[in-house]
């Protein structure tokens, strides 16, 4: 098995498949993308989770979708090289996930997609693209969720492809809380559990447009009056940061590492994002979230979980900033969401015999 994995929201996706494939004897090859590179974005996971170091680092860093996409394939073939490989798992929505997809199955190899069946319907995202097209080359769809399985029957995709095993995110939440919860985190910011708000912001459609930036630098400043703000920044947000002057009570800070993160995130009174994985964190932690975007591709974040999609339009944000800071949490956990999704991966990874499965050639007509 060759596990891929490229950028941050990756490495807390591949920890929990790596070690379940390896418990049960798989051999299991692990590829880097080099998507993301920078100590914070990247090693410091390795690090936090104990995740062993790649096999192979394609480092091909940044660039414009098409560069990074395109590096990722040619260096990946290259990779693979006369590997005698069986599957290629995937993981999420990333550039380097559907460059690599795209290269397994041209060569013929299985290509199995982790996070399958999500869909924001908003095509303006590069990640949607990335969804839709590694779905359509993955022989195994692992959905998270109970919608994800809906999106992927209504386009047409065979019941034997589509298994719905909940969430590899949550597996590695789970382990590792009572970690995080240990950790001088908090402490060491100067705030308490419940005594301030989290932001995380890098969406394109956010952090590149001024004028998208300025209304939520707006928001944040207002929201920053009743509840001090703490806002890691990502790499691609930096830019904007420098343009625009942010309230004095939000705290800017470098990336945080994933048990930090987790820590930062499990006192939160509140959570500001338009990152998809902390929606599914904050619903797991009960911890109100609202996601600046007029989308998700996790709807069951809002149907059974603590988040609400609030665009970006100031008033609104603050208004439901106001409602959130009034009410509390009690939302079940959703289906599936119980620390044992690499297990049901493996397990069906395992069930047929790779040689004996249809391919997705086989789609009925949508
Ligand atoms: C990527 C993913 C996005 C995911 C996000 C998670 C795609 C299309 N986008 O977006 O789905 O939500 O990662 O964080 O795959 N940079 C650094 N250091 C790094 C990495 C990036 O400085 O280690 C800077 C570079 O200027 C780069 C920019 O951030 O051009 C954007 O990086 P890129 O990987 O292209 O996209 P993200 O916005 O990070
Ligand atoms: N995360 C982190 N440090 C941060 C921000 C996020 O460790 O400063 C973690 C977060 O807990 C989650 C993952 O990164 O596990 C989400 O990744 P990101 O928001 O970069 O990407 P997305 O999920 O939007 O694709």
């Amino acid at each position: 098995m060759v596990l891929v994995a490229g950028a941050r929201p990756n490495f807390m996706k591949v920890a929990p498949v790596l070690w379940e494939a390896e418990r049960r004897g798989i051999d299991v090859t692990l590829v880097h993308s080099g998507q993301h590179y920078d100590h914070n974005m990247s090693d410091v996971f390795f690090q936090d989770l104990g995740i062993r170091e790649p096999d192979v680092n394609l480092g091909v860093g940044s660039g414009t979708q098409s560069e990074q996409t395109a590096g990722v394939m040619v260096a990946f073939e290259q990779a693979l090289g006369a590997r005698d490989v069986d599957v290629v798992v995937v993981v999420g929505d990333v550039n380097s996930t559907v460059a690599c997809s795209l290269v397994a199955a041209k060569l013929g190899i299985r290509v199995a997609h982790v996070e399958a069946g999500l869909r924001s319907r908003d095509w303006d995202m590069p990640e949607e693209i990335n969804r839709v097209v590694t779905d359509r080359l993955s022989d195994f769809l692992f959905a998270p969720s109970a919608d994800g399985v809906a999106n992927l029957r209504a386009e047409g995709y065979r019941d034997d492809q589509i298994h719905l095993v909940g969430n590899v995110m949550v597996d590695t939440l789970l382990a590792n809380l009572d970690r995080a919860r240990e950790r001088s985190t908090l402490r060491d910011l100067g705030v308490a559990a419940g005594g301030y708000g989290l932001v995380t912001l890098h969406r394109p459609s956010n952090v590149d447009d001024p004028a998208v930036f300025a209304g939520i630098a707006e928001a944040l400043g207002a929201v920053a009056s009743q509840l001090p703000l703490i806002f890691p920044i990502h790499p691609r947000t930096r830019p904007m940061l420098e343009q625009f002057a942010l309230d004095d009570s939000i705290t800017l800070i470098d990336p945080a590492g994933y048990l930090d993160f987790i820590a930062l995130q499990d006192g939160a009174r509140l959570v500001l994002t338009d990152s998809g994985g902390v929606q599914e964190e904050t619903t797991m932690l009960g911890v109100p979230c609202l996601t600046l975007r007029e989308n998700t591709e996790r709807p069951i974040t809002v149907t059974e979980g603590s988040n609400r999609v609030v665009g970006t339009d100031p008033a609104t944000i603050v208004e439901a900033a106001t409602a959130a800071l009034a009410s509390e949490d009690d939302h079940p956990r959703p289906e599936l969401w119980d620390g044992a999704a690499s297990a049901r991966i493996i397990d069906a990874l395992l069930e047929v015999p790779l040689v004996e499965r249809p391919r997705p050639t086989d789609l009925p007509p949508s």
